[in-house]
């Protein structure tokens, strides 16, 4: 098995920690803490990340005393840092002194100081200001022996409406257009409504309230720019930390699927890949198969490097910002961080260490909680993953190869969102991901998540949802693919459109006509409370509710799998699969019901000979994922499940080999290696290793 180096040599073990925020707190309570820490199991710490006003107090008078003396007493104590830049909370002094750092809503107004991520991308005062402290921190703390891993800002996301930012975005745009207004004019399709440009100074940032909404290319390069915008403004915050630092990894904590902010462009500017993951269990009734959709943004997050990723903050109870904050029943935690490490994360840390006492966040869940230390019922529960994660270090740096991948495409989804029907709002880009990405997880299999623009030739699988646009290459990559044996799954509203969303002149799946044997002719867009059927043809299980959206295709070649059961369309095709090539492209024309999905991708995981990580048969609920040599066992549901598994299981954390009837309680979690020879899981996997 090939493992990954560890994110820092200097800690080769998996992580356990989170935010600190011990600005808040004075030395008694730093010392608490440490105690604290020792028995939670933590073995690294963030700090810094709101830090500024306290590092600099006032413009250009640095106070690094209480920072040193943190580095040092968590260097005694044998914990590691990661250190924040603060940009993401600059001081009041220099918003009152420079106010163009300040962010402009959409309403054209700038704010006033306040909250966070309240800069704006553009402004080179800002960017010389961070530039500054950055190199600071860089001078001061780079070499500390603590030291492990540079967290640059925090969250990085939201946009900035200022004068600056359309200026750059017009520059964006004559650089994307090579200075050929003509060309955004007609890439826009700008003679609808007349809505041609003159000049590129007449370009104004669209958008609600005030902008335009009705240019769908120019929304779409907003988003694009915006991205674009964050990115280079994160590269600028790193450069001091790449100069002084060279060999310390940089990552910086994203937001699994925020469509704010297009991960794919941060991912090859940072070293290791992190997220935030708040998996929304205040909404009721969180069902067990929601897991499935923390599950597939673990996967996004393995799949922006195709390596290890870190969870970096998630909260060790409920988080305040939940419609409630509804407590987590006992092992959960331990469960999520499980599933997280699962995925690929090289550990689990938290927001935050001590709940504050005042602030936005002072009901924040937080391992030591209000008026207690190592006694409440939250420290035990973090303890426990604690305990587990330092008895299953052999799992640091296990890879996760997948034959599938599912393509979650930042752009698709953004075009889809900024287009006036077929359905008003919501159009369900994420859910269907998750609704395909679910077969897969539930028969142990692995996927990837990737972007169209990913190069998915090795896979022997793709699942391409609502892939509305095709960006200028996506289309031929698609029929390459297909052609060299590959087995391509698309649905109703993908190839519709260009990049700018300029509807293909060819029609509906224009350039993919031939590839999948079929004319996309219309789109019946049904309101909520309406279905259809679909009755499969050969073998899928029978007869399927469909919703939303029915799409009415021609065989071009094409084979059905599905026809409508009802409506005036009743015969005509809703599935279709293709030979072409040495592979098959299928595509499926109606928003079907998951069982159907489960059907369609049993039958082709089977075709293909991909391989599941077991083949036990498991009750609703349990999910099983395989990490290099390690099988997680996992029970989603909030009650207790019984079930056979293979014999020959060794359980990594009490080296015990298993029975073959296996008790998992509510939320329970076990973690295995296979063990054919006898002996001890350690044994097996040094030899595995070496
Ligand atoms: C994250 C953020 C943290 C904290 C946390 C609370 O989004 O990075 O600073 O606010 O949410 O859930
Ligand atoms: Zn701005």
């Amino acid at each position: 098995m090939n493992r990954f180096s560890p994110i820092n040599s200097k800690l080769p073990a998996l992580w356990h920690g989170g935010d600190y925020n011990l600005e808040q707190w004075p030395r008694e309570t730093w010392r608490e803490d440490m105690d604290l820490m020792d028995e939670a199991g933590v073995n690294v710490v963030t700090l810094g990340v709101f830090s500024w006003v306290t590092l600099e107090p006032e413009d250009g008078r640095y106070d690094f005393a209480w920072l040193d003396e943190a580095f040092e007493l968590l260097h005694q104590r044998r914990k590691h840092v990661i250190l924040a830049t603060p940009s993401a909370a600059p001081p009041a002094w220099m918003s009152a002194k420079y106010p163009e750092i300040l962010r402009t809503g959409a309403n054209r107004v700038r704010r006033l100081h306040g909250n966070r991520v309240n800069y704006c991308w553009t402004s080179p005062v800002y960017r010389a200001q961070v530039r500054r402290i950055v190199t600071e921190l860089a001078r001061r703390y780079g070499n500390h022996p603590a030291l492990v891993l540079w967290h640059v800002s925090n969250e990085y996301g939201g946009e900035c409406y200022c004068e600056l930012c359309r200026q750059a975005f017009v520059k964006w745009l004559q650089a994307k257009f090579g200075g050929d207004l003509d060309k955004l004019n007609a890439a826009y399709w700008t003679r609808f409504w007349g809505h041609t440009y003159s000049t590129w100074d007449e370009i104004e940032i669209p958008g609600e309230p005030l902008g335009e909404t009705a240019v769908q290319g120019l929304s779409l390069d907003w988003r694009r720019f915006t991205t674009d915008q964050i990115v280079d403004f994160m590269v600028q915050e790193a450069a001091p930390l790449r100069e002084i630092t060279p060999e310390m990894p940089i990552a910086t904590n994203m937001m699994g699927v925020y469509d704010g902010l297009n991960p794919w462009k941060v991912a090859p500017n940072v070293d290791l890949i992190s997220w935030d993951s708040y998996p929304e269990f205040a909404r009721q009734p969180m069902g067990w198969d929601n897991w499935a959709s923390v599950a597939l943004r673990h996967d996004l997050n393995r799949s922006l490097k195709n390596k290890p990723f870190l969870l970096m903050e998630t909260s060790p109870s409920s988080s305040n910002w939940y419609s409630a904050m509804t407590l987590k029943p006992p092992k959960r935690h331990l469960f999520e961080g499980m599933q997280a490490i699962a995925h690929g994360s090289e550990g689990v840390l938290y927001f935050q260490w001590r709940q504050s006492r005042g602030g936005q966040e002072k009901f924040h869940g937080a391992v030591v909680s209000h008026g207690y230390t190592n006694d409440s019922r939250v420290f035990g529960e973090v303890k426990l993953v604690g305990e587990a994660l330092k008895g299953m270090d052999e799992v640091l740096g296990a890879p996760s190869p997948a034959d599938v991948a599912l393509i979650y495409d930042w752009e698709a989804d953004w075009a889809l969102k900024g287009s006036c029907g077929p359905v008003q709002g919501n159009k369900g880009y994420y859910g269907t991901a998750v609704d395909w990405y679910k077969p897969f997880w539930e028969s142990g299999i692995t996927v990837d998540i990737l972007s169209s623009e990913c190069d998915f030739s090795g896979y022997k699988l793709v699942v391409a949802p609502m892939l509305y646009i095709l960006k200028p290459g996506v289309a031929e990559r698609i029929r390459a693919f297909v052609e060299s044996g590959g087995m391509f799954v698309t649905t109703y509203l993908s190839g519709y459109a260009d990049e700018n969303d300029l509807i293909f002149e060819s029609g509906y799946l224009g350039p993919l006509r031939d590839v999948f044997g079929i004319r996309v002719e219309e789109i019946d867009a049904l309101p909520e409370a309406l279905n259809r059927r679909i009755d499969t043809v050969g073998g899928l299980g029978g007869s399927y509710v469909a919703s939303r959206f029915c799409e009415l295709v021609h065989l071009d070649g094409a084979t059905p799998l599905a026809v409508y059961g009802d409506g005036f369309y009743a015969g005509r095709p809703a599935a279709t699969t293709h030979r072409f090539g040495r592979g098959q492209a299928v595509y499926v024309g109606s928003r079907n019901e998951t069982s159907f999905q489960r059907h369609l991708i049993s039958r082709l995981v089977t075709e293909l000979g991909i391989e599941k990580c077991m083949d036990w048969s498991l009750p609703e609920g349990v999910i099983v994922r395989s990490r290099g040599d390690f099988l997680f066992v996992m029970n989603c549901k909030d009650e207790p499940a019984t079930f056979e598994i293979e014999a020959g299981l060794v359980d990594v954390l009490t080296d015990e080999t298993a029975t073959t009837r296996l008790n998992l309680e509510a939320f329970g979690t076990r973690i295995f290696i296979r063990q054919p020879f006898g002996g001890k899981a350690r044994e097996r996997t040094a030899t595995v290793a070496g």
